[in-house]
């Protein structure tokens, strides 16, 4: 079968961006292709349960279509619906999200409100990584991964998703690398030095981050970098070079130098400043996730006696925002620099009824601190796999009043959702919120309510 051209008609948009058709009884993802639209595919991997194919050719067109924006679509792994209008791309991601609650949660009584969409759907991002490869010649590239390959970066000219010197600095940072024969990392081989280029801008303040992560060794010649690329950037606040020698193929460093600058960029969100760091997460889409944290705090409904366990909190930026309004906050994160960010973030802002804990989820709950048994409201803002199963358990032992999940995975906050209204709650709502234009990426607000 593998090989075989058909004509398929696509019927739907799975989660992973890919389209969805059906040939003789079993379900086929296919990339490219958009719902209403007739192909001719190729099949490319045969399962018993499903195959996978590629798109060859457009039969018809579907009247959704667009030109997309960018000249790197198709072949770029981060915009998967660059050629599938705004408000369709909203109307599948609405989808899912039911989708997800009915099949994973088995929670279909749950309203979903209409997905808000995001004010921007270009230049929205504040942060891209780009990387360096090479596959051992003299040659390499440096820009974003190739559609559905680890192993692959193409040369990147300009991205739409971060507003520009963005792009122009990764040209920049390619010519200064080839001129100055710094050697480039293999991922394969783990040799070489040059691994990401990292970029992050703040939109409040203008100031603009470059955090070059490179192999085991200190950068070459800083000076003379730093006195070639400022005046070519003036943008540029803050230079930082993070040392990663371990195989893992992650932007964060192990030892962190500051080249230039403070080493932080500070970004104001509703109101209230915070100080990002190169290594920790700040929230990608800043303008929306105003939006995210107002309708999360409008849901939550906070009372000045309430006290908040904010776990997985970051910077601090979500408890931060909410103290004003509660008895005390508590945040917990595992990045140790992120908590460094947070009570930084809490001193600038005058905060004075929070503390921050540098520790595993897990470990923090499982250290049965006093403490914990006093917390009425829990925040929950966990990474895309969702809450570890034992450390969702103790949560719901602590029987908050209410529980604030955000989430950044519709799959996994169903599966989470449904062992928390197992345990004697009730999730009326979720709210949909689009951070992440032209990207399957969907997130989620909801508050579950105790049962009396
Ligand atoms: C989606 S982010 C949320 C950050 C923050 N709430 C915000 O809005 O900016 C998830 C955070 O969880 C942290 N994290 C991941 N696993 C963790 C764990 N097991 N224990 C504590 N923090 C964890 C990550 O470092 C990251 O900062």
């Amino acid at each position: 079968m593998a090989g075989k051209i058909v004509t398929l008609e696509i019927t739907d948009l799975a989660f992973d961006g890919k389209s969805v058709a059906h040939l003789d009884g079993k379900v086929v993802f296919l990339k490219g292709g958009l719902p209403g639209e007739k192909v001719e595919a190729e099949i490319t991997v045969t399962k018993p349960r499903y195959n996978t194919g590629i798109v060859t050719k457009l039969l018809t067109k579907s009247e959704h279509r667009i030109k997309a924006k960018c000249s790197h679509f198709g072949i770029c792994g981060g915009c998967t619906w660059q050629d599938l209008k705004y408000e369709i791309q909203l109307m599948y991601k609405q989808k899912q999200v039911y989708d997800c609650l009915a099949r994973i949660g088995n929670l279909s009584e749950t309203e979903i409100d209409e997905i808000i969409p995001s004010e921007e759907i270009f230049n929205y991002r504040n942060k891209m990584e780009y990387s360096f490869h090479t596959s051992g010649d003299n040659s390499f590239t440096l820009g974003l991964h190739q559609r559905g390959h680890f192993d692959k970066i193409f040369d990147l000219k300009k991205c739409h998703l971060q507003a520009e010197p963005s792009s122009k600095i990764v040209n920049w940072m390619r010519d200064y690398v080839a001129k100055e024969e710094i050697p480039v990392y293999d991922v394969l081989e783990h040799t070489g030095y040059m691994r990401f280029l990292m970029i992050r801008t703040a939109a409040g303040t203008e100031e603009l981050m470059i955090n070059m992560v490179t192999n085991y060794g200190d950068f070459p010649d800083p000076e003379k970098f730093i006195e070639q690329i400022l005046p070519d950037f003036p943008e540029i606040t803050t230079i930082v070079h993070n040392q990663n020698g371990k195989k893992s193929n992650i932007a964060t460093g192990e030892i962190e130098k500051i080249l230039h600058g403070p080493g932080f960029i500070t970004e104001k969100l509703l109101g209230r400043s915070f100080r990002i760091s190169s290594n920790s997460f700040f929230q990608t889409n800043p303008k929306q996730t105003e939006t995210l944290y107002r309708t999360a705090f409008e849901m939550l409904g906070p009372d000045s006696n309430d006290r908040v366990l904010d776990l997985y909190c970051g910077t601090g930026s979500i408890g931060i925002l909410l103290a004003d309004r509660v008895k005390e906050v508590v945040g917990v994160e595992i990045v140790p620099d992120a908590i460094v960010a947070a009570r930084k973030n809490a001193e600038i802002n005058g905060i004075e009824n929070i503390q921050f804990y540098e520790a595993n989820v897990k470990d923090y709950l499982n250290a049965g601190s006093q403490e914990i048994e006093n917390f009425n409201i829990l925040i929950i803002d966990p990474p895309r796999a969702g809450i570890n199963p034992r450390a969702l358990k103790k949560m719901l032992k602590l029987k908050p009043e209410k529980i604030l999940y955000i989430s950044c995975n519709p799959a996994t906050f169903s599966r989470d959702a449904a062992n928390i209204v197992e345990s004697g709650y009730t999730l009326p709502r979720v709210k949909p919120v689009d951070m992440f234009p032209h990207t399957m990426h969907i997130e989620l607000v909801s508050v579950f309510y105790r049962e009396k």
